[in-house]
C-alpha cells in the first residue's frame, strides 16, 4: 500500500456538505481532482454547491445521516454511477441551540443531538466501510475540541464528540493492515453556523467562551483553513488532524488539563451564576 492518499479521481462521500466545514472541504478536494458526493438536508443549498462546482465531478443527494435506509439507498446510487467509494467524510453535526444545561434541556433534544452527532457518524461509516476497505481508502470523522474539553452547556454535543473520537480510534485499529485508514478531525472554533452562539450569537454563552478560552484559543478560524488542514492530513492518512495545530498539545496533555479545568470550573462563582441565569431564561 502506498501510504499517500491522493484524492484525484477518488469518490469522496461527504455529509453536512452544504455547511461551513463540509462545503469548504468539498470545494478543496474537488479542486484537487476528487469526485464529490455531497450530501445534506437541503436540496436548494446542494444545488448551489453543484452550481459552484460547475456540475463536473459532483453528485448531490439529500440525505439525513440518521436515516440508515437512506444511507443504503445513497450507497447504491453512488455505486451504480461510479462503481466505487474511496473516502467518507462523516462530518454532519448539530449543537445545543440555544445552549442549555443538562437539567433544563428537553430529553428529546439531548437525544437528537446524540443521534445526529454520534449515531449519524457511526451509521454513515458502517454503510460505506466495506467499500472504503475494498479501495484501500480513507475515513475521516469530525470530532471537536469538545472531545476532550469540558462540554458544559453543550453536554450531548461533547458526549457525542468524545464518542466519535473513540469510534475513529477503535476503527483505525480494527482495520489496520487492510490498506484503508481512519482519521479523526478536531476543529477548534470555526466561523460557521454551528458555532454562532459561542462566537457572539448568545451573550451568555459567548461570555463563558471568552472567560475560558484566552488569546488564540478564543479565536475562530475560517472553514477554508480547516479544509486546507484536512487536505494535508488525509494525504498523510493522519490519525489525528488538530486544526488549528495549537490545540494539539492540549489534547496530548488532556489528562492533566482536565483535572485542572474541572477543579477551576468547580470553584468559579461567576460561571455558576451565569449558568443559573441561563437556566432561568425562557427558551
Ligand atoms: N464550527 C465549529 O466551531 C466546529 C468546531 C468543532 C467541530 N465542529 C464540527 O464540524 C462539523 C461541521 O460543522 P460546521 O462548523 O460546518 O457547522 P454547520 O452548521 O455550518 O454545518 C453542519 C451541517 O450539518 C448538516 N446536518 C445537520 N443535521 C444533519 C442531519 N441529520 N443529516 C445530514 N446533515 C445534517 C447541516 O445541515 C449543516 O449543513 C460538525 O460535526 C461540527 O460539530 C465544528
Amino acid at each position: 500500500m502506498s501510504n499517500v492518499f491522493d484524492v484525484s479521481g477518488k469518490v469522496v462521500f461527504i455529509t453536512g456538505a452544504t455547511g461551513g466545514i463540509g462545503k469548504a472541504v468539498a470545494k478543496k478536494l474537488h479542486s484537487e481532482g476528487a469526485i464529490i458526493v455531497a450530501t445534506d438536508l437541503n436540496q436548494i443549498l446542494l444545488d448551489e454547491l453543484v452550481a459552484e462546482l460547475t456540475d463536473e465531478r459532483i453528485m448531490a443527494l439529500v440525505l439525513d445521516v440518521t436515516d440508515t435506509k437512506g444511507l443504503a439507498t445513497a450507497r447504491q446510487v453512488i455505486l451504480d454511477q461510479y462503481g466505487q467509494i474511496d473516502m467518507v467524510f462523516a462530518n454532519a453535526g448539530i449543537a445545543c441551540d440555544p445552549p442549555q444545561t443538562v437539567a433544563t434541556m428537553p430529553t428529546e433534544i439531548f437525544e437528537k443531538i446524540i443521534e445526529v452527532d454520534l449515531l449519524g457518524v457511526t451509521r454513515t461509516v458502517k454503510t460505506f466501510l466495506n467499500d472504503v476497505i475494498r479501495s484501500e481508502g480513507h475515513i475521516l470523522v469530525t470530532a471537536s475540541i469538545y472531545a476532550y474539553l469540558n462540554g458544559f452547556l453543550n453536554a450531548p454535543y461533547a458526549v457525542s464528540k468524545a464518542g466519535v473520537e473513540m469510534y475513529g480510534r477503535a476503527l483505525r485499529a480494527e482495520i489496520s493492515g487492510t490498506g484503508a485508514t481512519v482519521g479523526v478531525l478536531y476543529p477548534g472554533w470555526v466561523d460557521t453556523n454551528i458555532a454562532k452562539n459561542a462566537l457572539g450569537g448568545d451573550e451568555k454563552a459567548s461570555y463563558l467562551v471568552k472567560r475560558y478560552y484566552k488569546g488564540p484559543f478564543g479565536k475562530a478560524v475560517s472553514a477554508d483553513f480547516i479544509a486546507k488542514e484536512v487536505s494535508k492530513g488525509i494525504k498523510k492518512r493522519k490519525p489525528r488532524i488538530h486544526a488549528p495545530a495549537r490545540w494539539a498539545p492540549l489534547s496530548a496533555f488532556r489528562g492533566l488539563l482536565s483535572q485542572f479545568t474541572d477543579w477551576a470550573i468547580d470553584r468559579d462563582k461567576k460561571a455558576q451564576s451565569v449558568l443559573k441565569t441561563i437556566e432561568k431564561r425562557d427558551i
